[in-house]
């Protein structure tokens, strides 16, 4: 089982931006913790980060290509912007699943619209970093619907 993780704008500035929203921990933290659950629970994890869309589009591309089983993406602020990145996973057939580390519906109203939402296996917001582990969960869990 290969999954990807995939991370869009400003994720690469956890740790340092807006620590109410998002906690302390840093990407890299972040991805040794999600290395760390992969290696104990036998599947092959690859993490990426962008702040530009149209790489974040090509790497979801890429993960069909590859025959990955799926991908957690948290796509930031392209979340609520992006019909590229909608269209992108509307293309591929492998599940996605959407999480934030803060509860997007707690916070300003331009956030509480999701593009990604309606072609996603499901959404995972507002746990802080366990959303990634959760996101994992649910895809080897493997049991979303179309
Ligand atoms: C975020 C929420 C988005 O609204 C925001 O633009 C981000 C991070 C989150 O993880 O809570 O960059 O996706």
């Amino acid at each position: 089982m290969r999954i990807l993780c995939l991370n869009g704008p400003n994720l690469n500035r956890l740790g340092k931006r807006e620590k109410d929203a998002y906690g302390t921990f840093t990407l890299a933290e972040l991805e040794a913790d999600l290395a760390q659950f992969a290696s104990d629970h036998g599947f092959e994890l690859t993490c990426r980060q962008s702040n530009h869309e149209g790489e974040l589009i090509d790497w979801i591309h890429q993960a069909e290509d590859d025959g990955l089983t799926g991908i957690v993406l948290n796509a930031g602020a392209y979340t609520h912007t992006s019909v590229a990145i909608r269209d992108a996973i509307a293309a591929i057939r492998i599940p996605v699943v959407e999480v934030h580390i803060s509860n997007v519906y707690k916070r300003e109203e331009f956030r509480h619209h999701s593009y990604i939402a309606p072609v996603a296996a499901g959404q995972i917001t507002g746990f802080g970093k366990d959303v990634y582990i959760l996101g994992l969960h649910a895809l080897l869990l493997g049991n979303q619907r179309g």
